[in-house]
């Protein structure tokens, strides 16, 4: 069993080690975070408390299992929201205590990372380009618990521009999914926007140069009438997926330095949901002569399935967690570690 809950989503899931999603049951706050544009902590924590007992056991009922019939228990130990990822933690322990099962702490980042391996047959090493809303950075990936960090956002993470940039158009939280939406009516050649750090020898990124220049351009030009709105939206989408591809490129080549036997392009978050930006990145990967791998849009937001996952990994690995472990707010991916 995956739990997730170190953001605006309660999820539980049950997967089977060779890759069965026996369930994988969201409730999402997206409605109680609405009105104020953007995930408040305090509510998330609540809601969070509210809803993980419901979540879990539909979870259950969905794959008709009990208990005893588990494996592992696996929840979400970091990075995120501190009060929601306790309250999952918590959760996660109590079963484990309570049915006598192993207990996983699993880094949130990693189990976006490793979700491509639930869905396809992907093999070690490749290259992750992991694009959420908190997120935003290239890592290698050797094996569960093995990363080599490229590069990272030196200011907001893609998501964050997608959403920020969406709340001064009016749209709703989270403005990514709409900001698609919008694009596929509108013209990305009519506006042009900055691209911070094309082609540097490095592969981090930077959005805040783009994401002042996109205010600029909407108090300047605004108010949109709906096919200004739609040019905009495609160009902003255009522009943050030539960023994108060009930074993968430096990162192929980065990579490849340290690892020639990259095997494939994997993307992760809630980014990579977008169907434009995955068509992009694909043009990439051709050039590079390896294939991309992008999970299914239901398993590149967050969801419990990607938490169970990376349990499965570890846990075959024959690893497990102290009950003493302390949820951490902050993890990076270099830092998961297990004796
Ligand atoms: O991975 P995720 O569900 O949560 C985090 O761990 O952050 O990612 C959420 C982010 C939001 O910023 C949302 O606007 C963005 O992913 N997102 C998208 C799309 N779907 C979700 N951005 C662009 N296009 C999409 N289709
Ligand atoms: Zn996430």
């Amino acid at each position: 069993m995956g739990i997730e809950s170190s953001c605006d989503d309660t999820s539980a899931a049950v997967v089977t080690s060779d890759k069965n999603i026996l369930s994988n049951e969201t409730y999402t706050q997206l409605i109680q975070h609405q009105a104020y544009g953007g995930v408040v902590p305090e509510i998330a924590a609540r809601a969070h408390l509210e809803q993980i007992q419901t979540v879990v056991e539909a979870a259950m009922l969905k794959a008709q299992m009990k208990y005893e019939d588990l494996d592992a228990v696996a929840a979400t130990a970091g990075p995120g929201l501190i009060g929601g990822v306790i309250v999952g933690t918590m959760f996660a322990k109590g079963i484990a205590l309570a049915h006598n099962l192993p207990y996983l702490a699993i880094n949130h980042l990693e189990a976006h990372a490793l979700t491509a391996r639930l869905t396809h047959d992907v093999n070690f090493p490749y290259l992750l380009l992991l694009v959420s809303g908190g997120h935003c950075q290239f890592v290698i990936v050797h094996a569960p618990a093995e990363y080599t960090h490229l590069g990272s956002t030196i200011d907001d993470a893609v998501g964050e521009a997608f959403d920020k940039t969406g709340k001064l158009l009016g749209l709703g939280y989270p403005a990514g999914p709409q900001i698609e939406k919008l694009a596929k009516k509108g013209n990305e050649k009519r506006f042009s926007l900055p691209k911070p750090l094309h082609k540097q020898p490095h592969c981090n990124f930077s959005f805040s140069g783009l994401k002042t220049a996109a205010r600029q351009l909407i108090q300047n030009e605004g108010p949109f009438e709906d096919q200004d709105l739609w040019d905009f939206c495609a160009s902003f989408q255009k522009t943050i997926s030539d960023i994108l591809c060009d930074r993968t490129l430096q990162a192929f080549q980065m990579a490849r330095e340290k690892e020639p036997k990259i095997t494939a392009l994997v993307t992760g978050g809630g980014v990579a949901a977008n169907q434009y930006i995955r068509e992009r990145l694909h043009g990439v990967t051709k050039d590079q002569h390896v294939p991309l791998f992008t999970p299914p849009i239901e398993l590149c937001v967050d969801n419990g399935a990607m938490i169970a996952w990376a349990g499965v990994e570890h846990f075959r690995l024959g690893r497990q967690n102290s009950l003493d472990f302390m949820p951490r707010p902050r993890w990076p991916l270099e830092d998961i570690h297990y004796d």
